[in-house]
């Protein structure tokens, strides 16, 4: 059994497949009348958010209690890192209270292997850095799967990631898992904006590739993470690279749109993704839970099927 859930590199093709498979059975607990099983009663989960999160934070919060753990979140805007307590110290600290597990979201790459010569507890990494964000490339190969109407065999499809590739997390994880499957995957942006060392087919034109392919999925600037002359001009990327209606009419009807969010409106997307009938972005919301429960449940459970629950 794994340790730690910190990247799809490190977790290979076989965890990968347990936890979709996982993830398929926490989403029937979560369509029940009571979405709730006593799997992880007793055990304690940690929310270790250095950076600023909605739909990670939340939905790990919501997937620990569905599992009947106890939850502690920490925010680093009100906790002691202000008046100058190190990681370290945060860490040991917490992990004398008892957690089991430290789901951990950080801006710097490495995070979640850092931590791990402070604690015994497990580690999830819910974000590091440019680096790796797992769960979230858990949760889009399990809509994929859903949304198409297959196993974990992902054969012949192609995914188009564009948008800001070269300073995205969520870009690194997902072609891992993608591939992994046996999806092709294909990254669409500017010249600047995509990694050094490419991890996939680049192509610089959304326009080439948007009438044929299987699922869409748009990334943010990640204004954050870059400098600003690496942006093209604002009106050359939307008129090369945003979702526009006159895009979206041309998607395959079958096709899937994803976004991990949060979402530019006015940049990336110029379309109400509620208006685009292909959109599963909403999904990829409600499949999160589910993905972020398999974690939990493989990390810190005993061993017992979700049958006997
Ligand atoms: N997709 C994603 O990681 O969203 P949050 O930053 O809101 O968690």
């Amino acid at each position: 059994m794994a340790k730690h859930f910190r990247s799809i590199d490190e977790a290979g093709r076989d965890h990968v497949i347990r936890l979709l498979n996982l993830t398929d059975h926490m989403a029937e607990v979560n369509r029940r009348l009571h979405p709730k099983v006593p799997a992880l009663r007793g055990r304690t989960v940690c929310n270790l958010f250095f950076e600023d999160s909605t739909r990670t934070r939340l939905s790990f919060d919501l997937a620990a209690r569905r599992l009947s753990a106890d939850t502690l979140t920490f925010t680093a805007a009100s906790s002691s890192v202000n008046k100058g307590e190190s990681l370290r110290d945060t860490v040991e600290t917490l992990s004398a209270m008892g957690v089991d597990a430290f789901v951990v979201r950080h801006r710097s790459s490495g995070v979640p292997w850092q931590i791990e010569h402070w604690t015994d507890a497990a580690i999830v990494n819910a974000g590091d850095g440019w680096h790796a964000h797992p769960t979230q490339a858990l949760l889009d190969a399990y809509t994929i799967m859903q949304r198409i109407g297959r196993s974990t065999d992902l054969d012949g499809l192609e995914v188009a990631i564009v948008g800001d590739i070269r300073h995205s997390r969520v870009a690194r994880s997902t072609t891992e898992v993608l591939r992994l499957l046996g999806a092709r995957v294909v990254h669409v942006a500017p010249a600047t904006l995509l990694p050094p060392h490419p991890i996939a087919e680049q192509i610089g034109d959304l326009d080439e590739v948007i009438d044929r392919v299987d699922v869409l999925y748009m990334l943010r600037m990640q204004r954050e993470r870059m400098d600003s002359a690496l942006v093209p001009a604002g009106v050359e990327y939307v008129e090369r690279f945003a979702l526009t209606a006159e895009r979206a009419r041309r998607l395959r009807s079958d096709a899937l749109l994803m976004h991990p969010g949060p979402m530019n409106r006015g940049v990336e997307m110029l379309v109400d993704p509620s208006e685009v009938p292909q959109s599963a972005i909403l999904d990829q919301v409600t499949n999160g839970i589910s993905a972020r429960m398999a974690v939990l449940f493989d990390l810190l459970g005993s061993g017992t099927g979700l049958e006997d629950q």
